[in-house]
């Protein structure tokens, strides 16, 4: 079964613990956490301070994807705040090895995020090092995007890459994801299926959940 994290980039900021509640009582797994500094990605979100309100409202996982510049400066005040897994982008990390040391060294799981136009094998020399890799599957920034149906290939080249170095790393797929393309995108290879829209602009987000949940490979 896949991972199910819900995007609260999506939720009802009027009407967070309900929001919560909703996820807490449904088959969700994560809560994806999208970080935004208005500088790597065209919008701005929130910071550790919100996250910080995630954590103390869930005990799921809190996986945080941050779409910022120079993450390295924030990774322990996302720590604090009670991540337990820090996403950083390869096209904002000079230094990504560096930033994946500084984030397991603070007792954090290490992703790694790939925009769409960022080959798969830039992440050859990392895998071996990383929890997870975040492939983005519309640019990130915003909610509600259309899939890109390349992703599909790279999904199924870097599984492929996993298998053929034994490495233990997660594929999480993010923006777009739908009742409609689940399926493939699961056949391809992924393991985490990322939804914002899809989940809380349903007419039943907990069942949506459910749904997601069920498709299978
Ligand atoms: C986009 C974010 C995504 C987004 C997904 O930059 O990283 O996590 O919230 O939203 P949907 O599922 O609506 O595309
Ligand atoms: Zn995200």
């Amino acid at each position: 079964m896949p991972i199910i994290a819900p995007s609260l980039l999506s939720a009802n900021f009027l009407n967070l613990r309900s929001d919560c509640d909703m996820l807490n009582a449904s088959e969700a797994d994560w809560y994806h956490l999208d970080v935004m500094d208005g500088r790597f990605v065209p919008n701005i979100s929130f910071g550790p301070m919100l996250v910080e309100f995630f954590r103390k409202a869930t005990h799921k996982t809190c996986d945080v994807h941050l779409m910022i510049e120079e993450p390295e400066k924030y990774a322990e005040a996302f720590k604090k705040a009670g991540a337990d897994i820090l996403t950083v982008h390869v096209e904002a990390c000079r230094h990504l090895h560096r930033n994946i040391q500084q984030i397991k060294g603070l007792g954090m799981k290490a992703g790694v995020a790939l925009n769409p136009h960022t080959p798969v094998n830039s992440l050859a020399d990392i895998l071996a090092d990383i929890d997870l890799v975040c492939m983005m599957s519309v640019n990130p920034g915003f909610g509600g995007q259309t899939f890109i149906p390349q992703t599909i290939n790279k999904i199924r080249e870097l599984k492929a890459m996993i298998m053929q170095g034994g490495h233990q790393v997660l594929i999480e797929i993010d923006g777009g994801v739908t009742l409609a393309n689940a399926a493939s995108i699961i056949e391809a290879g992924a393991d985490v299926l990322v939804a914002g829209n899809t989940v809380f602009k349903s007419s039943n987000p907990t069942e949506t959940i459910t749904a997601l949940k069920n498709i299978s490979r």
